[in-house]
């Protein structure tokens, strides 16, 4: 049977206290929206509708990156859950099967979850998403009768009895998305808040002899992002897991709780990471490569046998073929670099390719940029970059060539070749004693002037 998904991003997400959309604040360097949309994407929905309000522009482009064939309507005026699912009605046209409804701002709902609703949809026509709240607080209740959802009784329009119920509503709901419509058209908004609560159409469904139910999972998956301290109680949430999964997939970490991860980070076992070392989006690490303490890695691919760090940096782009050695303060930004290849000290490798096994001396810059444009440095392999050379791109080093330190290198330089640009150098015998004395006798004057 297809599936639809229904997105609702709509909501301003006022305490929030932020000019970017709720769903576009990130966790694991990927918006909220993101982290909603994953598990349910494993199921393969056929559509895909985000009902966007507030940033509708910004929150479109995410779905859209997310998923190219997302459709996205907008929903002008937030009147409620219910008027929010119902600006979908258009999109799915035609649709036959089911249809979720996930909020935007609820990143750890599981797959298994999900799957365990499309099984509980077999024997019901309407499937709710409940958990045993510790602190119930403002959640919708579910009113059970056995295994019977009879209503969802908001909090605001609870009574005394009702909010002692701690069964709570996450939002997610399933149901055939025909149905789910026609229940819509039914539900009012006299309530507390005056808004249109897609909760009632629990009550209207068994009303007309439909059946209904709440499927559990674990209060930790329901977790929805309303301010700051929540988003940041996420993070820590998504970290925890993440760290976990790399140990337990054979990632040797000393201090995990140091070690920052994103949503896409893959590590293979046996491979080391020290402490305090920060994975933006885009990383990949393989068996036995070892990141050490304080780097900070972005878009980056390190090979098996590899060293990276201490204090080392790599932005997007970085590829390192196995047993490369990128030593301290050193950082690769758009550059290849060879097997065996090192890099160990105080660089910055931009826009480049470094052949097999060449050696890179301290203080070693590729001049990439001219102020207008970016340009490549290639170095072959079984080169010797001497110490505090400048290569000014574009330029090439050919296999086996050699640059004396502190060069400036401006023209290609020829296979076998050794490139020396520098001032001759020469000594002045006996200078430094008569130019401080020079100096020493003029302090004198001064003072007695
Ligand atoms: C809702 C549920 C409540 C449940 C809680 C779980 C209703 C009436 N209540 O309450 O039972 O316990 O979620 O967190 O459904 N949205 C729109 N357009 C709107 C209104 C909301 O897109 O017009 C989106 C919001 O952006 C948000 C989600 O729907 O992602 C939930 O809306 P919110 O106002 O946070 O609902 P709650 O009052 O928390
Ligand atoms: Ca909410």
């Amino acid at each position: 049977m297809s599936l639809a998904l229904i997105v609702l991003a709509a909501g301003k997400g006022t305490r929030m206290e932020s000019d970017l959309p709720k769903v576009l604040h990130k966790i694991g360097g990927a918006p909220l929206l993101h982290h909603a949309m994953l598990p349910a994407s494993a199921l393969e929905p056929e559509r895909i509708v985000v009902v966007t309000g507030h940033g509708a522009q910004a929150v479109e482009t995410a779905a859209r990156i997310f998923d190219e064939s997302a459709m996205c309507v907008r929903q002008t005026e937030q009147l409620g859950t219910a008027h929010a699912v119902a600006q979908a009605r258009g999109a799915l046209d035609g649709l036959e099967g089911d249809a979720i409804v996930l909020y935007g701002d609820t990143p750890f709902i599981t797959t298994e979850t999900l799957e365990a609703m499309r099984e509980a949809r077999r024997a019901h026509d309407v499937v709710v998403l409940g958990f045993e709240a510790r602190d119930p607080g403002r959640y919708g209740r579910l009113v059970m009768q056995g295994d019977t959802l009879e209503r969802i009784v908001e909090y605001k329009d609870a009574t005394d009895e009702e909010r002692g119920i701690t069964l709570c509503n996450s939002g997610v709901i399933c149901a055939d998305c025909g149905a789910l419509f026609d229940l819509i058209d039914a539900v009012g908004n006299d309530n507390a808040s005056g808004e249109y609560y897609l909760t009632d159409i629990i009550a209207i469904a068994r009303a007309r002899g439909l059946s209904a139910t709440a499927v559990t999972c674990d209060e930790a998956e329901t977790l929805g992002i309303n301010s700051r301290a929540e988003l940041a109680a996420a993070e820590a949430a998504f970290q925890t897991r993440a760290r976990q999964t790399l140990i337990e997939t054979g990632v040797q970490m000393q201090a995990p709780d140091t070690v920052f991860l994103s949503f896409d980070t893959t590590i293979g076992r046996d491979a080391e990471i020290e402490p305090n070392v920060v994975f933006a989006p885009g990383v990949t690490v393989e068996s036995g490569a070892r990141i050490r303490a304080f780097s900070h890695l972005e878009g980056a691919h390190v090979s098996r046998g590899a060293t990276v760090g201490p204090y080392a940096r790599l932005r997007p782009g970085a590829e390192l073929a196995e047993d490369v050695h990128v030593g301290n303060f050193v950082e690769i930004k758009n550059a290849a670099l060879d097997e065996g290849a090192k890099v160990n000290h105080l660089s910055y490798i931009g826009d480049a390719d470094v052949g097999a096994n060449s050696n890179i001396g301290a203080g070693t810059i590729t001049c990439n940029y001219d102020g207008v444009m970016k340009h490549r440095t290639t170095i072959g392999r079984d080169v010797f970059i001497g110490s505090n050379t400048m290569l000014v791109a574009p330029v090439t080093v050919g296999d086996e060539a050699m640059t004396a330190t502190s060069t400036t290198v401006t023209r290609d330089v020829p296979e076998g070749a050794m490139a020396i640009a520098r001032c001759e150098q020469t000594n002045k015998p006996g200078f430094v004693r008569k130019f401080f004395a020079m100096l020493r006798a003029k302090k004198a004057g001064q003072a007695k002037g």
